[in-house]
C-alpha cells in the first residue's frame, strides 16, 4: 500500500513538474483574428510556434479593428493579468508603454538586427524610449476596393481611374441587379472608407487633416466635399449593412451578390481562403485617386511585463514573428505585405506583390501615412472622436455642413 502511495506520489510529482515545464512554455496571446482568412493565417504562426515547442492559449476577441479586444485587455491589465502578448495598432502600443506595462524585446532585436530590416515607418510604433516593445507581424493598408471581376466585366472591364468613373461603375452594377457596394456599417468600417476618400482628395490634405489635426484642414470645404462623397456612397449599400461584420460583406463580393468592397487587404485572406483568384475572380485596386499612395496599418504583438519563467517564450514567439520565412507563409495567407524590406515577393500572388510594390514606393515617395480608420494617424480618443462624427454622418444624422463643424470641435476635445 505505501509503496501505491509513493508511486502516486512520484507520479503526481512527475505530473506537477511536467506542467510546470508546459506552463513555462507557453504563450497566452490575444487578438481579434477570427473570422475565416485571419484564422487561417493565426495558424501559421500557432503551428511555428509549436514546432519550436511553444504551445498557445488562444484568447480571440471578435470585432473587427480591435475595438473590443481592446477593452478586454484593459480588464485583464487592470485585474494585474495580462496576457503573453497582445495583437495591437499603432497609437495603442505607445499609450501602452507610456503606461510602462509593455516588456522588453532588446536581445532577440538587437541579435537579429531588427533596426536594419524593419522599416522606420513601423519602428516609430515597436520602439518606446530607444527599446522594442512590440514585433511587427505584417504590414496592411487601406485604400483598396475589393471587385467582383464578373461584374466588372459586364461592366466594360475597365477599372473606375478617378471618382466620376467609380460612380459610373457602381450605377451599372446597380442595374446588374448586384448591390454596388458590400459594406458592414459598424464605425471602423465606416472609418475606412473615409480614410480613403479623405486620401482622395489630396496627399497634403491626409496629412493636414488626420495627421497634423490642423483644424483647417479639418474643417475646410474639401472636408465637406469628403463627407459628400460619403453622402453619396451611402446610396449603393443595402438596406441590411448595419452592424454587419466586415468578412461578411468580404463575403457578398465573392458570392457575385454585390459588385465591390472597400476594405484593406485583410479581405484578400476571405477571397483566398475561398478558393478565389486574383485577376481571375477579382480585382485588387487602390481607391480611385489615391494611386502612389499608402494608408497602411501594422498589425504588431506587443508584448507585456510577464514573469521570469513567461521570457523565454515570449522572446521565443518575437524571434519566430520576425523570420523573414514565417514573414512570407504568414502575409501570403493573410493578405498583407511581410513587416520586413528583405523578404522576397515570390511566394505571393498579383495584389500582394503590388501592396509590397505600392508600399516600398510610396515610402520613398513620402506618401505613406499612417491609417486614421486603424489607429496610426492618432491615439485612440481623437480616432474615436472621429469615428463618431464619421459614423453618425454616413447614417444621416449630421449634414456634410454639420459633420465638419463637429469633426472640427471633437477633434479639439480629444487632443
Ligand atoms: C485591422 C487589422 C487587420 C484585420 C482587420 C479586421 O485592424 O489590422 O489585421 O484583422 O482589422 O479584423
Amino acid at each position: 500500500m505505501k509503496k501505491l502511495m509513493n508511486t502516486v506520489a512520484a507520479a503526481a510529482m512527475l505530473l506537477g513538474t511536467a506542467t510546470m515545464a508546459r506552463a513555462a512554455e507557453n504563450v497566452e496571446v490575444l487578438h481579434w483574428w477570427t473570422s475565416g482568412g485571419e484564422a487561417t493565417a493565426l495558424e501559421v504562426l500557432k503551428k511555428d510556434l509549436e514546432s519550436k515547442g511553444i504551445t498557445w492559449s488562444d484568447m480571440p476577441v471578435s470585432g473587427g479593428g480591435g475595438t473590443e479586444a481592446m477593452t478586454v485587455l484593459r480588464a485583464r491589465v487592470t485585474a494585474g493579468n495580462p496576457p503573453t502578448a497582445v495583437q495591437m495598432l499603432g497609437f495603442d502600443i505607445t499609450d501602452w508603454a507610456k503606461q510602462g506595462a509593455l516588456g522588453n524585446l532588446d536581445e532577440v532585436a538587437a541579435k537579429e538586427k531588427w533596426d536594419d530590416v524593419i522599416p522606420t515607418a513601423l519602428q516609430k510604433f515597436s520602439k518606446y524610449d530607444g527599446h522594442w516593445i512590440a514585433a511587427p507581424v505584417n504590414v496592411h493598408s487601406t485604400n483598396w476596393i475589393w471587385i467582383n471581376k464578373a461584374a466588372l466585366d459586364k461592366a466594360g472591364g475597365k477599372e473606375p481611374a478617378n471618382w466620376d468613373e467609380l460612380i459610373a461603375l457602381l450605377d451599372n452594377f446597380k442595374a446588374q441587379g448586384i448591390i454596388p457596394i458590400a459594406h458592414g456599417g459598424v464605425p471602423w468600417e465606416d472609418a475606412t472608407i473615409f480614410d480613403a476618400v479623405v486620401l482622395s482628395l489630396g496627399n497634403d490634405f491626409y496629412k493636414s487633416a488626420f495627421i497634423d489635426l490642423d483644424p483647417a484642414a479639418l474643417g475646410s470645404d474639401k472636408m465637406k466635399e469628403a463627407f459628400d462623397r460619403m453622402t453619396k456612397l451611402r446610396t449603393y449599400v443595402d438596406d441590411n449593412f448595419s452592424g454587419r461584420d466586415w468578412n461578411l460583406a468580404s463575403a457578398m463580393v465573392i458570392e457575385n451578390k454585390a459588385g465591390l468592397q472597400f476594405m484593406g487587404d485583410w479581405a484578400k485572406g476571405e477571397f483566398i481562403k475561398a478558393g478565389k483568384v486574383p485577376g481571375k475572380d477579382f480585382v485588387c485596386m487602390r481607391f480611385p485617386g489615391t494611386q502612389g499612395s499608402v494608408t497602411f496599418n501594422s498589425d504588431q504583438f506587443a508584448m507585456f511585463k510577464v514573469s521570469e519563467a513567461q521570457l523565454k517564450p515570449q522572446l521565443v514567439m518575437a524571434s519566430a514573428i520576425e523570420s523573414p520565412t514565417f514573414q512570407s507563409a504568414f502575409n501570403v495567407v493573410k493578405g498583407s505585405a511581410p513587416a520586413r524590406t528583405d523578404v522576397p515577393d515570390t511566394a505571393f500572388d498579383d495584389c500582394g506583390k503590388k501592396a509590397i510594390k505600392d508600399l516600398a514606393e510610396a515610402n520613398k515617395a513620402g506618401t505613406l501615412f499612417g491609417s486614421m480608420a486603424h489607429g496610426h494617424a492618432n491615439p485612440a480618443a481623437v480616432k474615436n472622436a472621429i469615428y463618431d462624427v464619421v459614423t453618425r454622418e454616413f447614417n444621416g444624422d449630421l449634414t456634410s455642413e454639420e459633420a465638419v463643424k463637429e469633426l472640427v470641435a471633437a477633434v479639439a476635445a480629444a487632443k
